[in-house]
């Protein structure tokens, strides 16, 4: 089978289409014909070579994202009843693949009305989002600030906010990407191209600030970000694509402000975990609750194409890979 490869730590050009043995389906796994893959930004900056202090990956490796697919093969121990049956995984590695061999407990069934590309885009960022939302404590008539809201998560997080009864505030660039946020639900879109973002940002939500703060942006937007959190409220410093890493907000400031500090340890989860939450985003998304937004599906050959079209931030939407 073909998978797209990262040979060495650098530019998308690294990340190359190679052969290679298809999976077997050991006790209690499957095979998966994927049908799209997911990809994320933090993908693309393990490939750069950047985070090498967070991941434990050496070259040549084959990253990772979720996948939509068809089971197509079942191991000892594994029930031959999920045979032929249309499925998502979370959190999968080596998944920029055409098969992957998955534990069967780990997989959730696409029920009717939800397409394949739709299921890879809510397979990661709907489960985070959820994760995000249920740790956060977010309460109907709340106002949340979103930052990142055009982001895969972002997007969702935002219409999961909107779903709950809160009071949404998106940050977004650009008139497309702004437009987009406001379509999906937000009360209010602020602009993070204008450099005042964060004092129009104040005038929305006025003097108190957000209740909660989500932060999938980082460095110093995403210290405005804090800094636009209200007294007693909550922070999460989960998004880092600027590079400049997690918004570092200073924690004798939030003891002051009595601001509850959380970030991406709060959202690491069990692959049970990670299962149940997925039924929940697929169950919205079969109901019309949720939609994920596509900006583009890449042939897993092209999967170098994708990262760069990830890192420069011209497109609208998720972007998806499709062996
Ligand atoms: N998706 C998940 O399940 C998940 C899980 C855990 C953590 N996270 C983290 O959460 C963050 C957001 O995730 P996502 O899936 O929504 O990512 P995404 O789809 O790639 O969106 C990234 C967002 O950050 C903004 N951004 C990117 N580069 C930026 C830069 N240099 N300066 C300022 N803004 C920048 C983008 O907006 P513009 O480019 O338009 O400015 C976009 O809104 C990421 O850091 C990711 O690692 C995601």
């Amino acid at each position: 089978m073909r998978v797209a490869q990262v040979r060495e730590f650098g530019g998308p050009e690294v990340l190359v289409a190679v052969e290679v043995p298809d999976p077997v389906a050991g006790t209690g796994e499957v095979v998966v014909e994927v049908d799209h893959i997911d990809t994320l930004f933090v993908q693309t900056q393990i490939r750069a070579g950047n985070f090498g202090q967070y991941f434990d990956v050496t070259p040549p490796y084959v990253p990772s994202g979720g996948v939509s697919g068809k089971v197509t093969a079942a191991g000892p121990g594994a029930d031959p009843a999920w045979l032929g049956r249309r499925v998502a995984v979370s959190g999968r590695a080596d998944s920029y693949a055409e098969f992957l061999a998955v534990p069967a407990d780990h997989l959730s069934p696409v029920p009717d009305g939800v397409g394949a590309r739709e299921a890879a885009a809510l397979v990661h960022d709907g489960v985070t989002a959820l994760a995000l939302l249920d740790t956060t404590a977010l309460k109907p008539g709340e106002s949340v600030l979103i930052t990142g809201a055009s982001g895969g998560m972002g997007t969702l997080l935002v219409q999961f906010a909107r779903a709950l009864g809160a009071r949404v505030v998106g940050v977004a660039r650009g008139p497309e990407k702004t437009a987009l946020v406001r379509e999906l639900g937000a009360d209010h879109v602020i602009d993070a191209a204008d450099p005042e973002w964060g004092q129009r940002a104040r005038a929305v939500l006025g003097d108190g600030g957000a209740a909660l703060v989500l932060d999938g942006v980082g460095g110093q937007l995403g210290l405005t970000a804090f800094s636009l959190t209200a007294d007693g409220g909550r922070f999460s410093a989960h998004g880092a694509p600027t590079g400049t890493g997690f918004a570092a907000a200073d924690p004798d400031e939030a003891r002051r402000r009595d601001v509850t500090l959380l970030g991406i340890r709060d959202v690491q989860l069990t692959p049970q975990r990670r299962t149940e939450l997925l039924g929940r985003v697929l169950a919205d998304a079969a109901a019309g609750r949720l939609r994920p937004v596509i900006g583009e599906v890449f042939p897993l050959e092209r999967a170098a194409e994708a990262h760069a079209a990830i890192e420069g931030r011209g497109l609208v939407g998720k972007v998806l890979l499709k062996p």
